[in-house]
């Protein structure tokens, strides 16, 4: 069974990837962590992932190299691989249901609120340590959502024949609970 998992930073997505793996004894592979060791890469190399002069100031969005089409051809075959491997697998990014997997027998797209989404990250962060504004939180979020929404190649987007769940107002036992009857559900309706 192939589980498609996308949406956007912050969404719970990664947590109820890892979840739906567990519960189906399946594989899982967070593709956002492809883009961010690109990034890192081109940022070691001292390269300029926007191709367009702007400062590389201390990596702020290492996710950037995802824009260009070559960086993402150059990560399909991979993805592809995991997904099709004998038994199936869980993927969560942005691109899962609508380009690498788009047979895939389930697919969820998960999303909340902004506030929601950075309230978790300033608790992410605070617990390691890390003071950041929660508005500026928010404004990182809205760029990125903004930039993975709007590329040209593979944007963001609820794949047709994926369940939408919003996790704004669930715990995260709520939202896994409600993910694994969403995927019964699909599976159930191509059997
Ligand atoms: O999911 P995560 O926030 O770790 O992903 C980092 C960046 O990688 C995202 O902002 C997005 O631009 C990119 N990405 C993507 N396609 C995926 C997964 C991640 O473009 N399937």
């Amino acid at each position: 069974m192939i589980i498609a998992v996308d949406g956007p930073t912050a969404s719970g997505k990664g947590t109820i990837a890892r979840a739906l793996a567990a519960h189906y004894g399946l594989p899982h592979l967070d593709t956002g962590l492809l883009y961010r060791a690109v990034g890192r890469q081109v940022f070691l190399s001292e390269g300029n992932p926007d191709d367009a002069g702007a400062a590389l100031a201390a990596c702020a969005f290492p996710g950037r190299v995802s824009v260009h089409p070559a960086v993402r051809a150059a990560l399909l075959e991979r993805q592809q691989a995991f997904a099709n491997q004998p038994g199936g697998a869980v993927l969560d990014g942005r691109d899962i249901a609508t380009v690498i997997a788009p047979h895939a027998n389930a697919k969820l797209f998960v999303t909340a609120s902004v506030s929601a989404r950075a309230m978790r990250r300033w608790v992410e962060m605070k617990q390691l340590g890390k003071n950041v504004e929660r508005a500026e939180i928010e404004a990182d979020l809205e760029a990125r959502d903004e930039r993975d929404r709007n590329r040209a190649e593979a944007p963001l987007r609820q794949a047709e024949g994926a369940a939408l769940l919003d996790t704004s107002n669930l715990t995260k036992e709520m939202a896994v609970a409600t993910a694994i009857a969403l995927v019964e559900k699909q599976v159930a309706a191509k059997a």
